[in-house]
């Protein structure tokens, strides 16, 4: 049943659960409940009043509920049940993890039925975190695995040792934490000449992929409580080190044109910031249209905001070039541009980049030395001469080649095999594919069947924001499924399997 008073949810503007001056009602409201359901004074399950009475009791409005509510129901603390109001969430994502939880290892008896002191932003990062199986040897159809066996090992571990024997003093006492010149040179080269990205060697800084450039970025660029607008669906690791910096994670709808730039009008303050990926949505792979591209630009003129635009796998587009950046249409200075290699070549190999606007670079310098310094320079090195010397070229025009025959097979095994379970949604590269469930088949259990059986595949609807408005499903509910890892017959076999799995659920 409600509780008669609510007061205490709406902490005056001096409170700690709140904010200092300034900030909206909205947002007081937002933090306030947040902060209940953290610390347990809100139970899961429990009854919120009805917007228009909780209003009321505040003396807010009722449209500052109603945002309030949007957002923690965005954000997973709220669900909403149609004809039946608001209710806090039954399952909170990692609840072990939030303050007024007992610690869970019962042999250390100093931290047992203790609380565990962790930070507001350790617990907003936690509640993005999903789990996805993880293997020791990567499994077909997992969507992030390049094929290892094509990538010249011997030759990048002389390149390895050839930057050890004779280091200089850039190597052994790195001390500019942009990164080493050479590779930022050639990174720039290689940007300008495939991408039109509009740069130069000083705009470039080394990272250890592109989830630290986007870490980078929201802690120059966002303030708690700023929102910043992100795709949905879209990478889940994104939310996560977003949300640590205390903004608002604020979902954007992504259609066969890519954002919907008109959503960001519709978010309940401007975004100061928004995180896209133009040439390739991850997961649905859309691409962001030309108009889109110059309305998003224009949007970000409009409101002061920035834009970052990872662009995590576009050199392997199969139907055509590499398309061109939207930072190279900019023209204003607003668009961080974000790449790795994790894809195209490695994961592990732990690098990425950022392009900054040249007002940002001292600012994002200074952060960076506090960070963590800058990534190991023998590998920057190695991969510096990787790229000098042709190599890199080389390597990704070989794959475009090969995964390009890979993702043709397995459009072909599900044409032939399944056309009646699956259909392929239309994308033009990258190292996976996405099949829609025809039927529109549970996806979140074909996942779970299909990890019994031995397969990395995982549900289209788990990238989607969750909960949806009113708990509705995702609008797409089907199959990621990675190609680029697996020789043609690795691939026939394991689809094989897959089929099996998918009919012995109906
Ligand atoms: C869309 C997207 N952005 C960013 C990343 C993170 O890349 P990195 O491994 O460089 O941190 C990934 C990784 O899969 C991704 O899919």
């Amino acid at each position: 049943m409600p509780r008669s008073d609510y007061s205490w949810i709406y902490p005056s503007q001096s409170d700690k659960a709140g904010d200092t001056g300034g900030t909206t009602a909205y947002r007081r409201l937002y933090h306030g409940i947040r902060s209940a359901i953290l610390d347990g004074r809100l139970h899961p399950g429990e009854r919120l009043p009805a917007s228009r009475d909780l209003a009321k009791s505040l003396g807010i409005s009722r449209n500052t509920v109603v945002t309030s509510f949007d957002l923690l129901t965005s954000e997973g603390y709220l669900e909403t049940r149609v004809g039946a109001g608001s209710f806090v969430a039954r399952a909170l994502p990692d609840r072990d993890m939030q303050t007024g939880a007992t610690a869970k290892d019962s042999h250390n008896t100093a931290t047992k039925d203790r609380p565990l002191p962790l930070s507001q932003s350790a617990q907003r990062m936690l509640t993005y975190q999903r789990r996805f199986p993880r293997f020791r040897v990567a499994r077909p159809f997992n969507p992030a695995t390049p094929d290892l066996d094509g990538f010249p090992f011997d030759l990048w571990a002389r390149l390895l040792r050839r930057s050890w024997r004779a280091p200089d003093i850039d190597l052994t006492i790195p001390d500019d934490p942009l990164g080493l010149p050479l590779l930022r040179t050639e990174i720039a080269k290689w940007l300008r000449q495939s991408r039109g990205v509009n740069c130069d060697t000083d705009q470039v800084m080394i990272v250890s992929g592109a989830q630290q450039a986007l870490d980078l970025a929201a802690r120059a660029l966002v303030d708690p409580d700023d929102i910043i607008a992100t795709e949905d669906p879209g990478y889940e690791g994104i939310r996560g080190v977003l949300a640590a910096s205390g903004a608002v994670v604020q979902p954007v709808t992504v259609d066969e044109d890519g954002l919907d730039v008109d959503g960001l009008g519709k978010t309940p303050s401007p975004a100061r910031i928004v995180v896209t990926t133009p040439s390739r949505n991850y997961p649905l792979g859309t691409t962001l249209s030309l108009a889109r591209r110059l309305s998003l630009l224009q949007w970000a003129r409009d409101n002061d905001a920035w834009i970052v635009e990872d662009d995590y796998d576009s050199d392997y587009r199969y139907d055509g070039p590499p398309l061109s950046s939207l930072q190279g249409l900019d023209t204003d200075n607003r668009v961080i541009y974000v790449g790795t290699f994790s894809r195209v070549l490695f994961p592990g190999i732990r690098l990425g980049y950022l392009v900054l606007p040249r007002a940002l670079v001292p600012a994002f310098r200074g952060i960076r030395g506090f960070a963590d310094g800058v990534p190991a320079p023998t590998t920057q090195a190695a991969l510096g001469a990787f790229f000098a010397e042709g190599h890199f070229g080389s390597h990704v025009r070989k794959m475009r080649m090969q995964y390009g025959e890979r993702r043709a097979h397995l459009m072909n095994l599900i044409t032939d095999q399944a056309s009646d379970i699956l259909s392929v949604m239309p994308s033009d590269g990258g190292l996976h594919l996405c099949a829609r469930s025809i039927s529109d088949q549970d996806d979140i259990r074909m996942q779970e069947e299909l990890v019994k059986a031995g397969l990395d595949c995982r549900a289209l609807s788990s990238y989607f924001h969750r909960p949806r408005p009113g708990n509705e499903p995702s609008p797409v509910r089907g199959l990621v499924l990675g190609f680029a890892g697996w020789k043609k017959d690795v691939l026939s076999e394991s689809f094989g399997e897959l089929v099996r799995t998918i009919r012995r659920m109906s």
